[in-house]
């Protein structure tokens, strides 16, 4: 269990009780995790530049293009490898919430260093935390026992015929809301902005924030509308896997 020093609410260095490196490590996997997530999103997103952008994707990360064939296990070691910084982060996050917790709320009591929007952002990453746990659990769980049914019409039908897009709306919602708000912390706790430009420069970062969670939910939500679209339009040849062109002939 944690030991807890001092008073909590002497000053802002307390904010973090517990060892250094517990925050380190969620820091770093959290990071980890928003760069991972910008990248699957465009990787996902090239539905949008068609079918055959989609497919091309989908062999490359089977190894296709290196090994002349599909080796689709080698997503399920991408999924593994993801997942296991996902656990990580969560175990070490929750093992903070209580902490957490209490320092906030005794900051509110003695008349507030933080203001209330910042305890705000807190909660909000608290309950879209523990949605995520739900909710990517049973993706990465979907995409660790299925990989070699990822493509235009295999992921489509998963969507629509699948019923995953309830999942899949509510997942991107809480996923872009969560990453953004932890990387704003992380660039205030990290000092990616100058200490000294203060609350405007805090102003600044919001509005940074604000434009990378608007840019990748509204890719995500296009994205998700493609798949949906496609699914719909193939729902009668469910099961049926997209072969290019040049195959086909
Ligand atoms: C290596 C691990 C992962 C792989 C291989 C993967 C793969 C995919 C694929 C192929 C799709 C397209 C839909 C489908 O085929 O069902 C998809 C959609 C999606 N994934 Fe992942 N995923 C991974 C991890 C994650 C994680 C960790 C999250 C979030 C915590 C996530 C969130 C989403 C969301 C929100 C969508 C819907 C896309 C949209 O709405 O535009 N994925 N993923």
């Amino acid at each position: 269990m944690e030991k807890h020093h001092g008073h909590a609410a002497s000053n802002a260095a307390t904010m973090n009780r517990g060892p250094a490196w517990l925050d380190v490590l969620q820091g770093g996997s959290g990071l980890v995790l928003v760069l991972f997530m910008w990248a699957h999103m465009l990787f996902v997103s090239s539905i949008l530049l068609g079918v055959d952008a989609m497919y091309a994707v989908a062999r490359m990360f089977e190894g296709e293009f290196i090994f002349g064939r599909p080796y689709p296990l080698l997503v399920s070691g991408a999924v593994a490898f993801v997942s296991l910084i996902f656990v990580l982060h969560a175990i070490v996050a929750i093992r903070k919430i209580p902490a957490s917790y209490r320092e906030y709320r005794l900051f509110l009591r003695h008349a507030s260093i933080f203001k209330h929007s910042e305890t705000r952002l807190w909660l909000v990453q608290v309950i879209t935390g523990l949605v995520l746990m739900l909710l990517a659990c049973a993706h990465l769980y979907q995409m660790l026992v299925n990989p070699g049914a990822i493509g235009p019409y295999a992921s489509a039908d998963r969507v629509w015929s699948g019923r995953w897009w309830p999942l899949y709306l509510v997942l991107l919602v809480s996923v872009e809301v969560h990453g953004g708000i932890g990387l704003y912390r992380l660039a205030l706790k990290w000092g990616w902005v100058n200490p000294r430009s203060g609350a405007a420069g805090r102003e600044q970062l919001r509005r940074v924030k604000w434009a990378i969670t608007g840019f990748f939910l509204a890719l995500g939500l296009l994205t998700l509308a493609a798949y949906m679209k496609l699914g719909y339009e193939h729902r009668h040849n469910v099961g049926e896997r997209y072969v290019p062109q040049q195959q086909a002939e």
